[in-house]
Order: structure tokens, then C-alpha cells, then sequence
């Protein structure tokens, strides 16, 4: 069925391709001239895919691990998203573990939940990644007024104990820190301007990944970003500064054990260079860190509206993203941020101006594989085994 569909859009787009390129165009369907190339480069594009085994085995096959994170605080309660997260991946990322889900005041904690998603992954033997215990973002209200110099320390000592210590010896990997760079702020060292950063000054960083290697010491403990995969200046310079944190963390023997690429990507950004990225991969390897890309999705915002032209877009941009990501073997995991469409938080951050639901995930809103899965399926059986 998928075939036939498939045939019937090549046939669509070889008999009318340039027909409807054009036509779209100067209806205004097509917001650039990139659009339209790409509409056209894709649409030769095969993106077949052999057998229908699910993305966690394709990666299992090459020594990857491929996951999700669910991207609803109410999993209990969609049984198919369930079915679906069981199916397709090895590891669950129960995103929301951050200070606003976890503390509604001061002095309590609220871990209800949490146990919830841990206990899912475990029935299902799943893996799971904890995200995130220092980020700027995402602090509850009480944070600004209760929170200062004095007791700074105090609070993120009894932070990562709680939370860490919770669930110490069942996480996979934690993102201990999440986006402390961010270049334009102008601050030494690229250094974000953030809560943590006024209240403990650079070395929270340390502080952080030290506290959470003494509470779990067998997680895997990453430094997570975004903003880092275009040849942009912008995404140059961040690179540049996120590869100096690492390496500053590295020799003064910060226990960090990976990178998390974020990897939000835009799908109509053209400046995407493979090479640029295997470098920068290979500069943090040579580190001696692992890499996971960890929050995986493709923004369709400034796409065309109409649904085959979009997935086949989307689909294109997974699949040459990854296949240059995969070529660094330090590259251990690939999670999407969001299953199905149906649960993603772009509908929120990134929604379209014409209102049209977004596509940016491997299944649709009704938990169907869509031309993005394929893709992702195809970088896998074309990784190199790590
Ligand atoms: C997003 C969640 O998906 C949303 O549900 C939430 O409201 C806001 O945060 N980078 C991150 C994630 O590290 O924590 C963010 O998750 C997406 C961007």
C-alpha cells in the first residue's frame, strides 16, 4: 500500500514535476527557490527501505541505540503511543525530569511520575536517559526568590541527590548539563548568562557532572547542546566554544562522559556541510567522549504546505543528516525527540503560520511509519558497524 502510494507520487512528480514546481511557485506554495530545488532533487530520491523491522533493531544491528523521548507527561494513558515506543525503541527519554515538573515548592519533590516512565522502560526493557539537571531554563517560580549565593550549592547538592539518587543504577545516561553555551550573551569562554552561572559561578558545571558521578556513578553523564549543525558563523562559533568546555572539563578531570548533540534541525535551512559535522564529531571524540544525538527532529515551519512535498523534504533532510553523523563511529545513539507527530513540541514552540499540523517525527499522528522513518531506517542499515 505504502508502495503503491509511493509509485503514484513519482509518477505524480515525473510526469508533472517541473509543471508543478513552477505552478507552485507562482502560486506561492513554495516560499524559495530552495524549496523547489530540493522538491526536485528529492524527488528521485528513493527512499525505500528493506523489510519493515522496527529502528531499534536496524541500529541494534550496527551497535546503536535508537530512542524516544515520549514527549507527553501522560503516556500512562495513550496505549498506542505505548505499543508504539515499545516497538520501535530501545531507549525511553522521560524529558519533563526537570526542576518546574519535579519541585512545586522549595522543600518538596514530587517523583510520582518519574517512577511511572522508569517503571515502563524497565517492564519493557527499555533503556533510560535522564534529562536534564542544570539547564537555565525550566526553573520553577520559587527558584528567583528562594535560590542565592549562600545556599546555591546546598540546593543543587540536594537536586541531584534526590533526583539522581532516585533512580542511581537505572539510568542509561543523564544529561547533567544542558545548554550552558550561548556566544552572543558575550560572557569569557562563551559561557551562557544563567541563574547557575550568577549563583555558582563557571564551575557549576564541574560541580554538577562531580555531584551526579558521586550519586550514579553508573550513568553515563553528557553535556547537551543545541545550535551546533549548520556551517553558519553562528553555529561555528558555538562549536568552536562547546569543543573548548569540553576539552577544559576533560584536562581538569571533570567526569563527562559524552556529548549530546541536540540536533533540532530546520527543514528548509540550506547550509548543512557533512564535513563540517564529521569534523566536529571527530574533535570531540578525540577527546575520548562518546556522542549521542539526543533530541532529533526536523522543523517543517517554512515548508510547503502540502503533505507529500513536506515528508518527502523532512525525509531527505533525516537521511543526509545522519548518514554524515553515523560516519563517526564515536556516535553510540540516535533518539528523536518525539515519537509521533502527534506528540511533539514543536506543534507549541514552532507551529506553521498557515496552522497546518507539523511532521516532523517518524511516525504521523495516527502512529504510522511516514517517509521520515524510512529515512531514518536507511541511515542505519547504510551505518558502519561501531
Ligand atoms: C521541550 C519539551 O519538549 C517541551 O514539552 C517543554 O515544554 C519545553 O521543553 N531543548 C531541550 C528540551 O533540551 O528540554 C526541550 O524540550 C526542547 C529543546
Amino acid at each position: 500500500m505504502y508502495n503503491k502510494l509511493l509509485t503514484r507520487r513519482r509518477t505524480l512528480y515525473l510526469g508533472l514535476g517541473t509543471l508543478a514546481g513552477i505552478g507552485a511557485l507562482t502560486t506561492g506554495k513554495f516560499i524559495n527557490n530552495f524549496q523547489q530545488n530540493q522538491v526536485l532533487a528529492n524527488q528521485d530520491r528513493n527512499f525505500k527501505v528493506a523489510g519493515k523491522i522496527p529502528l531499534k533493531e536496524r541500529a541494534a544491528r550496527k551497535g546503536l541505540i535508537y530512542g524516544a523521548d515520549c514527549n507527553t507527561l501522560n503516556l500512562q494513558s495513550v496505549p498506542e503511543l505505548q505499543t508504539a515506543l515499545v516497538q520501535e525503541c530501545a531507549m525511553l527519554v522521560p524529558g519533563f525530569l526537570k526542576w518546574d515538573m519535579l519541585r512545586p515548592t522549595a522543600d518538596s519533590f514530587n517523583l510520582t511520575r518519574g517512577d511511572w516512565y522508569v517503571e515502563f522502560a524497565e517492564k519493557n526493557r527499555m533503556l533510560l536517559r535522564g534529562h536534564t539537571l542544570v539547564w537555565h531554563d525550566a526553573l520553577p517560580r520559587w527558584f528567583k526568590e528562594t535560590v542565592n549565593k549562600q545556599n546555591a550549592q546546598q540546593f543543587l547538592e540536594q537536586h541531584i541527590q534526590k533526583v539522581a539518587g532516585r533512580y542511581a543504577g537505572k539510568m542509561h545516561s543523564w544529561d547533567v548539563v544542558n545548554e550552558a553555551i550561548n556566544v552572543p550573551d558575550g560572557l569569557p569562554n562563551g559561557l551562557r548568562k544563567s541563574p547557575w552561572l550568577d549563583l555558582l559561578g563557571p564551575d557549576y558545571i564541574d560541580l554538577a557532572f562531580r555531584l551526579t558521578a558521586q550519586v550514579d556513578p553508573q550513568a553515563m553523564l553528557v553535556y547537551n547542546d543545541f545550535g551546533l549543525e549548520y556551517d553558519t558563523p553562528k553555529d561555528e562559533a558555538k562549536r568552536t566554544a562547546v569543543l573548548k568546555l569540553l576539552e577544559r572539563l576533560k584536562s581538569q578531570g571533570t567526569p563527562v562522559h559524552a556529548f549530546g548533540m541536540q540536533s533540532h534541525l530546520f527543514g528548509d535551512e540550506t547550509r548543512f556541510n557533512p564535513q563540517k559535522l564529521r569534523d566536529f564529531f571527530r574533535n570531540v571524540a578525540s577527546l575520548g567522549l562518546k556522542i549521542l544525538i539526543t533530541e532529533l527532529d526536523v522543523i517543517d515551519r517554512k515548508l510547503p504546505q502540502d503533505i507529500d512535498v513536506r515528508d518527502r523534504i523532512v525525509a531527505g533532510v533525516y537521511e543526509d543528516y545522519l548518514s554524515a553523523a553515523l560516519d563517526e563511529k564515536a556516535v553510540i545513539a540516535v533518539i528523536n525527540w518525539g515519537l509521533s507527530d502527534r506528540y511533539t513540541w514543536l506543534s507549541e514552540f514552532y507551529p506553521r503560520s498557515d496552522g497546518a499540523p507539523v511532521r516532523p517525527l517518524p511516525l504521523d499522528a495516527n502512529m504510522q511509519r511516514k517517509l521520515a522513518w524510512n529515512a531514518i531506517a536507511r541511515a542505519f542499515d547504510n551505518a558502519p558497524k561501531r
